[in-house]
């Protein structure tokens, strides 16, 4: 939530800036702003909306500064408004700061500060952070080059909550501040210039060379040199990672969307994460990881623990870790799991999928595990990410960066990336088993059957046209078909506004019949040959109450029953999710469409949620 960017080089600052924000943007739109050191004195231009409304404000094309900080917001403290937007200044104008993350104590600090004589301008938690840092700045009696940095350490040391902060400061115009807590920032290194971003994609045209940051690491950044210290100012030296991601992934080449041209990655994503090393001949194994059969064993059970898609992956890890290993495995939301004193001890695995690594709820749940003495492995998309360096092991999808608020390659990268985890661990614990065969082998057919599926999209917008103007649409499924439905239901959410639920078909009866009128669109799942013949029958109990039905299936069933039927291609039921979501992807993009929505930035929403 909230986009930062930061740039001191010999460039003018501004357009880089706001190029950076405008890659960002999927973080937060409710405002935009950027401060420059101009001619010795600090300069901000904000306001309220999109990035692109920087461009028309007055005098932006006249800034000339070579060091400068950006923000793109998801308003929190303070609605969306001039005032509320970052840049931040403190009340003498020598400090600027931008902010993303959550100041918990900011009324206590606010009170202090209104003592002192300070007076606020804003709403925000972040307005008492460049006044906080002025006031351990004038305190400070020393006047040497290492003032400014004191300052922000000793304001930093005060707050409570998460951040990730920038500052920039008349007084030192070769230099900028960053620090973080809990939200995500990196610094790209350059040559005669450095960059600092919320994520590696929005810097990634201007260099492959980051940074990572620790909490409470504090960094001085001038043109040439980037220097680190930790929380009590003792220098420490950190090296470079090189990112793989090339510059083109992260922009839209040729389509229409973000969102279209990830549906359309999932066969690259699949067969990147799956690896070229996966085959059916040897044992399936991932060099981050040393489990063994003894510990394996010794497991009474393994939590996975994510947030909205990601949690939805999970649910097809649960089927596939218990089925092939048979521990028995619990999937839960970061938000709810955290709370609720989870029975997890040293002899529980936990296992947490996050696309961005940044989640605030999934990490604080696997801080918790460790605290609790378990094991945790983190399955994440960015290499480096908050996540990644808390847990004991990590894991990497390789789906390139995602960019749509709305997730799609990452899911199904999560779903093929679990699987295989669930084969590493059955074949530790000598599993012999044909299901364990004939899997590995469907993995490796997974990518063609994928672009196979993608050919369905004529036929899915044509469907969707017809009902985007819908209130309600209802998703069915039984088995690992239900936890598709629950991804199908909230990607229809979130990008285009329809009210949307999913129920185990077997379930509908309980209640939720009751909602089914006529002319009610119904979407069902239908994938394990198991279960077609129940799901059938609760697919009548809707045809019988006037509902009009689509079913997805890769089964041969009586196709007059329903009035549309997508067939996708057949597969192992394991990770049939893969294949079954995406038609749902397509309707819901389309639909979205149809409404005319901005599908990569839904309302409300921000790709990455680094608040609790
Ligand atoms: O980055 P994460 O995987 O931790 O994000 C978790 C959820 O916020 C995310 O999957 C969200 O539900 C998506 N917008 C769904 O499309």
């Amino acid at each position: 939530m909230c986009g930062i960017v930061g740039y001191i080089g010999t460039k003018k600052a501004s357009p880089i800036l706001i190029n950076g924000l405008i890659r960002l943007e999927y973080r937060g739109y409710d405002s935009a702003g950027i401060s420059t050191i101009e001619k010795e004195e600090l300069s901000i231009m904000k306001d309220k909306g999109r990035v692109k409304n920087l461009y028309h404000l007055k005098g932006i094309d006249d800034l000339t500064g070579t060091i400068g900080i950006a923000h793109t917001r998801w308003a929190t403290h303070g609605k969306p408004s001039k005032e509320n937007s970052h840049p931040h200044m403190d009340n003498s104008k020598t400090f600027s700061v931008v902010h993303n993350g959550i100041i918990e104590n900011y009324n206590e600090l606010r009170n202090f500060l209104t003592d002192n004589g300070y007076i606020f301008y804003s709403q925000t938690d972040t307005e008492v952070i460049p006044n906080l840092v002025h006031y351990y700045y004038e305190k400070d009696e020393k006047t040497d080059n290492l003032r400014f940095l004191r300052a922000v350490k000793n304001a930093c040391s005060d707050l409570k909550g998460s951040f990730a902060i920038e500052i920039i400061c008349k007084d030192y115009p070769d230099n900028m501040i960053v620090t973080r807590k809990d939200s995500p920032l990196v610094i790209g290194k350059g040559e005669n210039e450095n960059y600092i971003s919320s994520d590696i994609p929005a810097i990634l045209s201007f260099t492959r060379n980051f940074y990572l940051l620790n909490d409470f690491e504090l960094v001085v950044l001038s043109r040439n040199n980037v220097v680190f210290y930790d929380k009590d100012l003792n220098p420490i030296e950190k090296d470079t990672k090189t990112i793989e991601w090339n510059a083109s992934s992260a922009e839209k080449d040729g389509y229409e969307d973000f969102m279209l041209k990830e549906i359309y990655e999932q066969p690259t994503a699949i067969r990147e994460t799956i690896g070229a090393k996966f085959n059916e001949e040897t044992k399936c194994e991932f060099d981050e990881l040393n489990f063994t059969k003894e510990y394996l064993s010794s497991l009474n059970k393994i939590y996975i623990v994510a947030c909205g898609t990601a949690m939805y992956a999970g649910l097809a890890g649960k089927n596939a870790i218990e089925k092939l290993c048979k521990i028995p495995t619990e999937v839960d939301v970061a938000s709810e799991f955290r709370y609720r004193d989870p029975l997890v001890d040293d002899k529980t695995l936990c296992i947490f999928i996050s696309q961005s690594g940044e989640t605030a709820d999934t990490i604080a749940a696997l801080k918790l595990c460790k605290e609790k003495g378990a094991k945790t492995l983190a399955i994440s998309n960015v290499i480096g990410s908050s996540i990644t360096r808390e847990a004991d092991y990590s894991i990497y999808t390789h789906a390139g960066p995602e960019i749509a608020v709305a997730s799609t390659k990452a899911y199904t990268s999560q779903v093929i990336l679990i699987t295989i985890l669930s084969i590493y661990f059955a074949e530790i614990l000598d599993i012999e088993c044909e299901k364990v065969s004939l899997l590995k082998r469907d993995i490796l057919q997974l990518p063609k059957k994928i672009e196979e599926t993608l050919k369905l999209s004529e036929v899915i917008e044509e469907f969707s046209k017809k009902v985007y103007q819908e209130k309600d649409i209802f998703f069915l499924g039984r088995g690992i078909d239900e936890a598709v439905a629950k991804e199908a239901s909230l990607k229809l959410k979130e990008i285009s506004y329809i009210h949307s639920e999913s129920y185990p078909a077997g379930e509908l009866k309980h209640g939720p019949i009751a909602l089914i009128e006529n002319d009610i669109t119904v979407i069902s799942i239908m994938t394990d040959n198991t279960l077609v013949e129940k799901t059938i029958s609760n697919i009548q109990e809707v045809i019988t109450r006037g509902a009009k039905t689509l079913v997805i299936t890769n089964q041969n069933v009586d196709e007059d029953m329903f009035d549309r039927i997508i067939k996708i291609p057949e597969t192992n039921p394991f990770v049939s999710p893969i294949l079954s979501i995406i038609p749902l992807q397509l309707f819901s993009y389309y639909i979205s469409k149809e409404k005319g929505l901005d599908v990569d930035k839904p309302r409300n929403l921000a790709k990455s949620v680094t608040v609790e």
